[in-house]
């Protein structure tokens, strides 16, 4: 999506901070119920709770290759929308799996914030340069901001003020973590928005919405799920013209991967993330999570 190039939105927000989010500090918001907040906690500790893997351990996850096509999928949209110099902020950046990817696209400055400390941590370590993560390079060319924090919950504006306004904002694989409530999922599109400078550019995965519709159409009521996800559909509606932004692009993960195979350097990094699981993958010049 891209941020609309008129009025910029504009939002009250919490104190500064530079280690993390404090949205207990002075914020004029009224805090969110316990039971957001501790839905949200647990979110954090699932992640903090898988910090510090190794590459054998990741390499041993019974969905490693799905993984690996997530990661390819991230890398394709990265190398179309980022351009070198790029000020880029990254919700819900996790361990810093995209690091490499950003740096291939010779970002300028890159913003992460993620609400597990855990993930964080790993991600100072990875932009500092450990071996134990397999990367290929030791050094990130671009200076970075690491914070832990819940991107949902306070408007952002003002803690990131000193890094912003931000050409790409990237969530990925996280953006449905703010639609527990409609306050929630506001305050994302409100914090893209306000970050955003006028016509930079939003790219994110969250689950399709098509898939989502049709599952609520087979289920009787708002509610349906399984043992491993739950949905309750709210009855309001949030359109992202509300939020001055733009829908530039939008495709699910088959046609995407079917548009984007055909070209020859795409299909050729598929090959090297090991995708497809058939032994050819290049671990010599590529890292798990690149
Ligand atoms: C599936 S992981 C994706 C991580 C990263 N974006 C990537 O693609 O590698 C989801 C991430 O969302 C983070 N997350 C969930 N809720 C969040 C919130 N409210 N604020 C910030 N991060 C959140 C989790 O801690 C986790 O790191």
């Amino acid at each position: 999506m891209k941020r609309a190039c008129k009025s910029a939105s504009t939002s009250n927000a919490p104190s500064h901070s530079n280690q993390g989010i404090d949205p207990n500090g002075v914020s004029p918001y009224k805090k969110e119920d316990e039971n957001t907040r501790y839905m949200a906690q647990r979110v954090a500790d699932h992640y903090s709770a898988r910090s510090n893997q190794t590459f054998e351990e990741r390499e041993a996850s019974p969905i490693i290759h799905l993984k690996k096509l997530n990661n390819w999928i991230k890398s394709v949209l990265i190398q179309l929308y980022a351009r070198r110099g790029d000020v880029v902020l990254d919700l819900a950046c996790g361990k810093g799996g995209d690091l490499i990817k950003w740096d291939k696209a010779g970002v300028g400055y890159y913003v992460g914030i993620d609400i597990a400390e855990g993930s964080i941590e790993d991600c100072r370590t990875r932009y500092n340069g450990d071996a134990n993560h397999h990367q290929s390079r030791s050094r990130f060319t671009f200076p970075a901001r690491l914070l832990c924090g819940d991107c949902f919950e306070v408007p952002l504006d003002r803690v990131l003020r000193d890094d912003g306004p931000f050409d790409i904002c990237s969530c990925q694989f996280a953006m449905h973590y703010s639609w527990s409530t409609e306050a929630r999922a506001r305050r994302a599109l409100a914090n893209v928005s306000a970050l955003l400078r006028p016509g930079g550019t939003f790219i994110g995965t969250m689950p399709d919405a098509n898939v989502i519709i049709k599952k609520l159409r087979e289920s009787e009521g708002l509610t349906f799920g399984n043992s491993l996800y739950w949905i309750r559909l709210m009855k309001n509606m949030i359109v992202r013209e509300e939020y001055d932004l733009e829908l530039v692009f939008v495709k699910n993960f088959h046609e995407f991967i079917d548009e984007y195979l055909t070209k020859p350097e795409f299909a050729e990094l598929m090959r090297r993330f090991g995708v497809l699981g058939d032994g050819n993958q290049d671990t010599s010049t590529l890292s798990s999570d690149e």
